[in-house]
C-alpha cells in the first residue's frame, strides 16, 4: 500500500527555502512497504481530526544496535560482584562499539530518507548514529511511514497530541529499525510529587525577606542525636534523613570526582532563592550550594528564575523540581549536583490549535547526555508513566538507552509511582479487553534501572500511604519486561507467599518493582519562600540517590569502582544493607495492593538504605568523624 499525493506549496514553503527537500513525488522504495508497528490508542485519548497540514514533526529514528545483546552481557558482567570483570565500566567508545548500526542498516536508512526528498545535510546523529533526528513537515513523514497523523484530545486534561498509532516501512528496513517516534507513544511522563499544600504552622518563615525559618536543627548540646531527637512524621528534614540512614557523620572525601544529578521535565526548575533558603534552615553548612549548582538547559528547558505568576503557582509549578534539589543538597553535600531541564522541541510554538508537542523527553534527555564528556554517577529522576501507554517496541529501546549507562558506571533511579498497584478507577487495561488490572509504571518496570518507592513513619518505617490525598508507595510487576535474571530467587518467593492472591490482576512473569525504598512523606520543602510538606516517591528517589551517591563517594574515596547498574549486586548481596520494610502495602485499583513483607516486596524493595551497613558489606571504611 502506497501513501500517495501531492503536497500542497504552503507545506513546501515551510521547509528550508532553495534545497531539494521534498519534491512531493511519489515515495520511492526499494520494497513494498509493510506494517512494522500498531499499538491501540490507551483509554482517555480521543481523535479529533487530521493533523494541522502546518504541524511539524522531530522525527526520532531508532536504528537497531548491532551488538546490543553483547552489551547487556558486559552490562551484568561489569555488575556482578562475582564477576572477574566487577566495576570495569566501559567508556562511550566501547559502548559505541556495541550499538553502531551496521553499515548496512545506517546506508538503507539514509538511502530512503534521501530517496524521499529529506536533505541529509538536516539530520542529526547521535554519536553511534544509533539514533537520527529529523524535523519535517507532517505531511512528508506520513509519506515517509504511509501512514496518517491524528490530533488526539486527552478527555481529561485536554492536552492534545500529534499520534499516528499504526506506521509502516519497506520490508527492507524492518530489520534495521527498531523505533521511531513520535508515532504511537502516548508517554507523558508525570511528575510524583504530592504536596500537601497545609504551610507548616510552628515552622512557618519568619518572613520571605529575612529569609530565615526557625526550624529545629536537633537538640542543642547533642552531638550525635537519635533518630526519635530529630525525626518527626509531621515534617521530615534532611537532618531526619541523615540521622535516620547514618549518613549524618560522614564527610563526603572526593566531592567533584563524585557527582550527582537530577533531572527535570514539564518545565520545572529549580528556584535557587527557594533552595538557598532551605539550606540556610535545614543544612546551614550547605547555604551557598543554592547558588552554585550547575543547570544544564536541554532543548530550550526552562529555567525560570523570577517570580512564578499566580497560575504558575496555583499548577504547584517548581514544587517538584525545589523538592529534588534540596533533598539532594540537603544530604549529599558537597557533592555537586547537576540539574537537567529538559524541553519539547526547539521552536515549538503552542496555540489554542496547535497540540502540544511532546516529543518523547528520556530520548531528547539521552541524546543531550550522551554527548557530555563528564556525566554524574548517579542520576534521579522524580517521573513516570503507565507502562501501557508506551509501545512494548518503544518502552524495550528506551530501556535499552538506559542500560548504556549502567554499563558506564552510572546509576540511574526512578521513582515507582504514587499510586500503589494502579490509581483506582483507572485499573482498565489497554489490550483490547478492558480487563480490570493493576497498572505497572515506566520505566520503573525496565530491568537496567533501580527503582525506589517510598516509606513513612520511623520506628519502625512502613510503606507510605497518606489518606489525605491517597498518595501510596507504588510498585508491581511490567507486562513488556521478563523478570530479569537478578530477581529468580527473590520474586518468585514474594509471589509464592501470596498463595493466589491478586491472581489474574498482575503479570507473575514480569520485572518486579521497586528495588528499595526511602522516606517519602511530608517532606520539608521551600517553595515560593515558605515551608510546604510534599508527599511522594518523588521525595523518596533523591533521598535515596543522594545516600547511593555518598556510598559511590567512599567507593571512589577507597579506590574501587562506583556502584554503576546496582541490582545485581543489591539482589546478591547489598540488600542485607538496607532495612527491611514489613508493613504497610502498595494500597490501590480499590484494593490494598500488595503487602510489604520481610525480604523483597513489590512496595519497598529491600527497603530503605543503611550507609554504614552497605559501607561495610562493600569493604570500604567510612572515614567519618564518629568512626571509633
Ligand atoms: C511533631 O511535630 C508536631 C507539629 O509541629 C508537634 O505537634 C509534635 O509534638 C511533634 N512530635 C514530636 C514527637 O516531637
Ligand atoms: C579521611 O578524610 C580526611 C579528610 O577528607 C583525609 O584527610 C584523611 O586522609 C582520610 N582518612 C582516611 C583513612 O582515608
Ligand atoms: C511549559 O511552558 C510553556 C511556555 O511557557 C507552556 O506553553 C506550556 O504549557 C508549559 N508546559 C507545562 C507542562 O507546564
Ligand atoms: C525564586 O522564587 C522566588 C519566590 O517566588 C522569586 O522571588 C524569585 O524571583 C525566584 N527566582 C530567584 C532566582 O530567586
Ligand atoms: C472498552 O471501553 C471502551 C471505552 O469505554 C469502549 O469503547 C470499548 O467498546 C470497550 N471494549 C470492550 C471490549 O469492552
Ligand atoms: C489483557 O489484560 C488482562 C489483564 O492484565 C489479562 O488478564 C489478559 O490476559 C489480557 N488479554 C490479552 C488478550 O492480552
Ligand atoms: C507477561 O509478561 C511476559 C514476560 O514479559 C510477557 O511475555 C507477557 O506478554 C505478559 N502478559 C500479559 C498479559 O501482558
Ligand atoms: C538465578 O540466576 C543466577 C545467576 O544467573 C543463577 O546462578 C541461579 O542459579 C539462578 N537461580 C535460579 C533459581 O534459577
Amino acid at each position: 500500500m502506497w501513501a500517495l499525493g501531492l503536497l500542497s506549496l504552503a507545506v513546501l514553503g515551510d521547509v528550508a527555502c532553495g534545497k531539494p527537500v521534498y519534491t512531493g513525488d511519489k515515495v520511492q522504495s526499494r520494497t513494498p512497504y509493510a506494517v512494522k508497528d500498531s499499538y491501540d490508542v490507551p483509554a482517555k485519548w480521543t481523535r479529533e481530526g487530521p493533523a494541522p497540514e502546518d504541524h511539524h514533526i522531530t522525527l526520532s529514528i531508532g536504528l537497531k544496535q548491532s551488538r546490543f545483546g553483547d552489551l547487556e552481557k558486559q552490562l551484568m558482567e561489569v555488575s556482578d560482584p562475582d564477576h572477574p570483570r566487577y566495576g570495569q565500566h566501559l567508556t562511550p567508545e566501547e559502548v559505541s562499539k556495541y550499538i553502531r548500526p551496521t553499515e548496512e542498516a545506517s546506508d538503507d536508512v539514509h538511502e530512503w530518507l534521501s530517496d524521499n526528498g529529506v536533505d541529509l545535510d538536516t539530520l542529526s546523529h547521535t554519536q553511534a548514529g544509533d539514533w537520527i533526528t529529523v524535523r519535517l513537515p507532517v505531511k512528508q513523514v506520513e509519506q515517509l511511514l504511509d501512514t496518517e497523523y491524528s490530533v488526539y484530545k486527552h478527555d481529561e486534561d485536554g492536552t492534545r497530541m500529534v499520534r499516528a498509532p499504526e506506521w509502516s516501512l519497506p520490508r527492507h528496513l524492518h530489520g534495521h529499525v527498531d523505533a521511531i517516534q513520535p508515532t504511537n507513544s502516548f508517554s507523558r511522563p508525570s511528575k510524583l510529587s504530592k504536596p500537601n499544600m497545609k504551610r507548616s504552622s510552628t515552622l512557618k518563615p519568619v518572613s520571605k525577606a529575612e529569609g530565615a525559618l526557625r526550624v529545629p536543627l536537633g537538640t542543642p548540646g547533642v552531638q550525635h542525636p537519635t533518630v526519635s531527637q530529630v525525626c518527626n512524621t509531621s515534617l521530615v528534614t534532611p537532618l531526619c534523613l541523615r540521622t535516620l540512614y547514618g549518613t549524618v557523620d560522614y564527610v563526603p572525601q572526593v566531592p567533584g570526582q563524585n557527582q550527582i544529578a537530577l533531572c527535570n521535565y514539564l518545565n520545572e526548575t529549580n528556584n535557587r532563592s527557594d533552595v538557598s533558603i532551605f539550606l540556610q534552615n535545614f543544612r546551614p553548612d550547605a547555604a551557598g550550594a543554592g547558588q552554585q549548582f550547575t543547570i544544564d538547559i536541554i532543548a530550550n528547558g526552562q529555567n525560570q528564575q523570577t517570580p512564578l505568576s499566580a497560575t504558575q503557582l496555583g499548577n504547584g509549578q517548581d514544587i517538584e523540581g525545589n523538592l529534588d534539589a534540596e533533598t539532594i543538597l540537603g544530604i549529599s553535600y558537597p557533592t555537586p549536583l547537576t540539574a537537567y531541564n529538559t524541553g519539547g522541541s526547539p521552536d515549538f510554538i503552542p496555540d489554542v490549535n496547535t497540540p502540544t508537542d511532546t516529543n518523547e523527553p528520556y530520548l531528547t534527555w539521552i541524546t543531550f547526555v550522551e554527548g557530555q564528556s563528564s556525566v554524574p554517577q548517579v542520576i534521579s529522576t522524580s517521573y513516570d508513566d503507565d507502562e501501557q501507554t508506551v509501545p512494548p517496541s518503544f518502552a524495550a529501546r528506551v530501556c535499552q538507552e538506559f542500560a548504556k549507562f549502567g554499563v558506564q558506571g552510572h546509576t540511574l533511579l526512578f521513582a515507582s509511582g504514587d499510586s500503589g498497584v494502579g490509581p483506582t478507577g483507572g485499573c482498565t487495561s489497554n489490550n483490547g479487553t478492558n480487563a480490570t488490572a493493576f497498572i505497572p509504571e515506566f520505566p520503573s518496570t525496565c530491568p537496567y534501572i533501580t527503582s525506589v518507592g517510598a516509606t513513612k513513619n520511623f520506628a519502625p518505617e512502613v510503606a507510605a500511604f497518606d489518606s489525605s490525598n491517597n498518595f501510596a508507595s507504588g510498585g508491581g510487576f511490567s507486562n513488556y519486561f521478563a523478570r530479569p535474571y537478578y530477581q529468580n530467587t527473590t520474586v518468585p518467593q514474594y509471589i509464592a507467599s501470596l498463595n493466589g492472591e491478586y491472581a489474574g490482576l498482575f503479570n507473575a512473569s514480569g520485572r518486579g518493582y521497586p528495588d528499595i525504598s526511602a522516606q517519602g512523606q511530608r517532606f520539608a520543602v521551600v517553595y515560593d519562600g515558605e515551608v510546604i510538606s510534599v508527599d511522594g516517591t518523588s521525595a523518596a528517589t533523591p533521598a535515596a540517590s543522594a545516600v547511593l551517591s555518598l556510598v559511590n563517594d567512599a567507593l571512589i574515596a577507597a579506590g574501587k569502582s562506583p556502584l554503576g547498574f546496582f541490582n545485581p549486586l543489591l539482589y546478591k548481596t547489598a540488600y542485607a544493607g538496607f532495612n527491611d520494610i514489613t508493613s504497610g502495602s502498595a494500597i490501590g485499583c480499590g484494593t490494598n495492593g500488595f503487602a510489604a513483607k520481610a525480604g523483597w516486596d513489590p512496595v519497598t524493595g529491600f527497603g530503605t538504605p543503611n550507609f554504614p551497613k552497605i559501607l561495610s558489606i562493600l569493604g570500604v571504611p567510612t572515614n567519618s568523624s564518629s568512626t571509633t
